[in-house]
Order: structure tokens, then sequence, then C-alpha cells
């Protein structure tokens, strides 16, 4: 199927779904370059967790992050729109029943399955680059907060419209910048296969879902751009590269040059 058929699907799971027939979830952060974007990530989100903490991994893809955490000692609920991720993740558990992790397949728009109040922390680390309404996005957050405890945490991820701009053309597709998938005057890339947003657009709505903003981060600054480079650094180099990134990532002059964002949130505004 092509972007532009999969694009007029109506139903938000089989057009997710029919997504990722495309883009393969399970080996997305395998490489050193893409790395870069987990442990960021990982490192940021550390500083808002208690041993034990109860976590919701909204749109848990292949079960990356909760896998982690639920091995650090978490308790894990992951929810993922796609059949394939979810059974993916089950999977995982099956070989490692020790974790406390639950796995369902559901959508961000409706949590209804958890009682008001259940998490310490909510990821929602990709709905939030599938949701292409204002409505639907605010909906989203309408259910995290009210899953979150009132003294919780939110880690929100987007992808960044200016950074796509250079991924696009200068390492994917030479003739990008002629083509006409993004406006030529005000550079906003179209909302498809993913959504895109400016760092301002991301503040905006978080600010309008009732989220008090605590930490932004570049969390893969370069690493797409520069992904074959940095992928053929050996692994002391890499290794001080992602130092390099961590001393960089939060530095409010560094957010707009990453094709992730991520944005650490409190739940008590
Ligand atoms: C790029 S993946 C990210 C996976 C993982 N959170 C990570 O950061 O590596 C985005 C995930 O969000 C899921 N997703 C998209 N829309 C969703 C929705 N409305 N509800 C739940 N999951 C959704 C997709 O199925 C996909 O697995």
């Amino acid at each position: 199927m092509t972007f532009s058929e999969i694009a007029r699907i109506s139903d938000d799971t089989e057009r997710v779904s029919a997504v990722y027939d495309i883009f393969n979830e399970e080996k997305r952060l395998a490489s050193k370059s893409a790395q870069v974007e987990f442990l960021t990530t990982i490192r940021i989100i550390s500083r808002y967790l208690k041993p034990g903490s109860k976590i919701l991994d909204l749109g848990a893809g292949t079960g990356a992050y909760s896998l982690y955490l639920a091995k650090a000692g978490h308790s894990l609920s992951a929810v993922d729109l796609v059949e394939k991720h979810v059974l993916s993740i089950r999977q995982k558990i099956a070989e490692q029943p020790d974790l406390d992790i639950l796995a369902l397949q559901g959508t961000a728009l409706d949590l209804s399955a958890f009682a008001a109040g259940s998490f310490d922390l909510v990821l929602c680390l990709g709905p939030l680059y599938h949701l292409d309404s204002r409505q639907s996005q605010q909906r989203c957050l309408e259910e995290i907060r009210r899953v979150c405890k009132p003294d919780g945490h939110i880690a929100c991820a987007f992808i960044n419209n200016d950074m796509v701009i250079a991924t696009e053309s200068l390492r994917y597709n030479s003739s990008f910048l002629l083509e006409d998938s993004y406006d030529h005057s005000t550079f906003k890339v179209e909302d498809f296969p993913f959504v895109f947003h400016t760092v301002e657009a991301c503040r905006v709505v978080l600010r309008e879902g009732g989220l008090r903003i605590l930490t932004e981060a570049a969390s893969d600054g370069l690493s797409e751009l520069m992904a074959e480079k940095i992928n053929s650094l050996d692994d002391a180099s890499w290794e001080r590269w992602l130092q390099y990134h961590f001393y960089t990532c939060e530095k409010p002059e560094f957010l707009g040059s990453s094709n992730h964002l991520l944005f650490v949130c409190a739940n008590d505004k």
C-alpha cells in the first residue's frame, strides 16, 4: 500500500497499523544513533521515578521502554493501538515472566480500562505524533491527566517539524526541498505519515492540555541527520558522543536541532 492509499483509511487502528507495516518498530531503536533517543529519554524520566513506580507506557510500540523500566523494578502497563506491537510485547513478557508488565491493545483516546489517579508516571512517546487534530490531542491529554496521580508526571514526545526539513532533504531525499510535502513559505511539513510540531506548537498543545512543563529536551539531537557518522563511531567514541549529547540536550539553544522532542510535565496545574 502507498502512503497516499494509507492516508485515505478512515479507521485509526487500520491506518496506524498500515503505517507500521512500512516502518519496522521492532528495529527502530537498534542502532547506535537511535539509541541516543532511548538513552536520553530514560535518563531524563528516571529523575521522576521512585522505586516501584507505577508507569503507563502509552503508544508503547514493541515495548522497549516498558521492558527496560520493568527490569529496573517498576510496574508497567503498556498500551498500543497496533495489535502486532502488543503481541510482540506479550511474547517478550512470556520469555521473562518475573517482570511486572500488563500489555493491552487500545487507544490513547480511551483509557477507561484504568481508574483515575492510577499512575506515578505516564509516558506518551508516540501517540502525539499520530493524532492529527487538536481535538484528539486534547482528548489524549485529558485521559492521561485523569489516570495520572495528581502529584504524578507525564512525559510526552513529539516529532520536530523544523528538523524534519533538514533530515528529509539532507539525508533521505535530495529532491525533498523542491517537492510539495511541505509549505514552501511557512516550512510546515504535511502531517502524514506522522504529525509534526514546532517547539512552540508542542508547548501550546501541552499548556492547553493543562500540563505544566518542567523539562524540555532535544531527545535525539543530530542523531538522525548524522546517523551514518554516529553508527560508524567505535564504542568508546560513541560513549563520548552520548556524554556530549547529554551535555547539550537540555540547553535551550539546542532544543530545535533535534528530530524528537521530549517534554516532562507536572499534572498539578
Ligand atoms: C514511533 S512508535 C513509538 C514507540 C515507543 N513509545 C518508542 O518511543 O519507542 C509510536 C507508537 O504509538 C502507537 N500509537 C499511535 N497512535 C496511538 C493511539 N491513538 N493510541 C495508542 N497508541 C498509539 C503506534 O502504534 C506506535 O507503536
